[in-house]
């Protein structure tokens, strides 16, 4: 995922990171590498060949935090070989110094809302310090901006433009693993994508937690202006953005894609159940009516957009008839993608408390109950591209099956073949009619 760094300055210290979680986390991580790098380290590839060992965690749902637990677990002996350990991220951040105890051997635990004193924490490190902390910082106004950030693709590149969450949904961990919300002022996000498209970025990414909570610190932007004036950067071609909150979508994101044609025809609006019942348990603020209208906006937008979203089955109450409620919502939207997930209780939230909890058994079962039916979905949307003529940037190549792999406008992937005896390079823009639909993908052949 991350590149190898090949620093000239480098004195000889290396240092391992892998990155569990969200794309948050991933950029979060392109960060810290160029950060690290600054301070003379050189990333490799494997623990073995590391001095220093970084995992950049994520709580989201305990699976995810077992893996963290896991991996520390699996690399431990290192520590006999001098190697220092480092924790940073979500995990981090929830469990704070009882990751001392439970990995001793681990030298620095620190959440992301303190990555900007690394190069302190990495002094005292090289220092001998053996519990360094960075967990303090969540109530702070700044953001985490890096010139050195360490991009991982050369054409398409995240942008961070809010940090944090103001919003305490009941059942997750992200108020109080990545602190309050907090946005970048325009101009830096601006100028930042200016540098981007100079050094060849034809594809920005705007992250947060809820972009669309974006509060301009100099009171210059929207969000939805935000969108437009990075559409119309010279030179970038194509702007995504995730991940909405409903309550905060506003009718002029959907004006600004249909207005500045590098907007990218696709929003991702996570619902978490169809039940307006559920939502109030959940704390979201919107009800299933509310929620539609946003989407029949999207639906009467002027250019194709394509709509995915986010679902948690066996919330505490969801009732058999609660759970019909998000079927429904899913066959009336028609989502060309959704990430469904079964409730995981989380530490420090309202949600840990609420009685009526699901069997595993019973949540297992809503949860395959949803994926069959969206496969479905999936399967007759998918299907009505076949015949159309799309654009496409193209990811990479999938020699084995003599394809080019491409995504669409709408975030989908379009695996296509060429006639040309050159194949066209990661980050090239062309043409591919549809020729053919999976429930996930399409096929199709470059248009010559
Ligand atoms: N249990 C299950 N899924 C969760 N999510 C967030 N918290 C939890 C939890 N405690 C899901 C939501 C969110 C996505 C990133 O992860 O659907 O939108
Ligand atoms: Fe996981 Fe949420 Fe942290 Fe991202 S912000 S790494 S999804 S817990």
């Amino acid at each position: 995922m991350a590149q190898q760094n090949t620093n000239p300055y480098s004195s000889g210290k290396t240092f391992y990171l892998e990155t569990f979680g969200c794309q948050m986390n991933v950029h979060d991580s392109e960060k810290v590498i160029g950060t690290l790098q600054q301070q003379g380290y050189t990333q490799v590839e494997e623990e073995a060949a590391a001095d220093l060992i970084l995992y950049n965690t994520c709580s989201i749902r305990d699976k995810a935090e077992q893996k963290v637990f896991n991996r520390l677990n699996d690399y431990k002996k290192l520590h006999a070989q001098g190697k220092r350990f480092g924790v940073l991220g979500c995990v981090a951040q929830q469990e704070g110094e009882k990751i001392f105890e439970r990995a001793p051997y681990v030298s620095l635990v620190s959440g992301s809302a303190s990555y900007r004193k690394l190069p302190e924490m990495l002094v005292q490190l090289e220092a001998g310090a053996s519990r360094i902390t960075g967990l303090d910082d969540r109530q702070t106004e700044e953001t985490f901006e890096t010139e050195f950030t360490a991009r991982s693709n050369a054409h398409r590149g995240y942008i961070t433009i809010i940090e944090g969450c103001d919003k305490f949904c009941a059942y997750c961990v992200v108020p109080y693993t990545r602190g309050k919300e907090r946005s970048r002022k325009s101009s830096s996000v601006l100028a930042e994508a200016r540098r981007m498209a100079e050094a060849g970025y034809t594809e920005i990414q705007l992250l947060g937690q809820n972009v669309n909570s974006y509060h301009d610190p100099e009171g210059k932007k929207s969000f939805a202006e935000l969108l437009a004036a990075v559409g119309e950067v010279p030179g970038i071609v194509r702007v995504r953005f995730t991940t909405s909150h409903p309550r905060d979508f506003t009718r002029d994101i959907v004006e600004a894609i249909d207005a500045v044609p590098a907007l990218c025809d696709h929003v991702h609006l996570p619902i978490q159940s169809g039940s307006s019942r559920v939502l109030q348990l959940m704390q979201r603020e919107y009800t299933r009516e509310q929620y539609l209208e946003k989407i029949s906006w999207i639906k009467t937008a002027r250019r194709p957009i394509s709509m995915t979203t986010d679902m948690i089955v066996g919330f505490p109450g969801e009732t058999p008839d609660d759970f019909e409620e998000t079927i429904t919502l899913a066959a009336e939207v028609q989502y060309d993608g959704i990430f469904a997930f079964k409730y995981s209780p989380r530490p420090n939230t309202p949600a840990i408390h609420m009685s009526d909890s699901i069997p595993e058994e019973e949540k297992s079962m809503r949860l395959q109950i949803l994926l069959d039916r969206q496969r479905e979905i999936q399967r007759i949307n998918y299907a009505r591209h076949v015949g159309e003529v799309m654009d496409v940037m193209v990811e990479g190549h999938n020699h084995a099956r003599g394809q080019v792999i491409g995504r669409t406008s709408q975030n989908k992937t379009l695996n296509f073949t060429t006639s040309q005896p050159i194949l066209p390079a990661p980050g090239s823009y062309l043409k591919v009619r549809v020729t053919r639909s999976l429930p996930n993908s399409l096929v199709g052949e470059a248009v010559s």
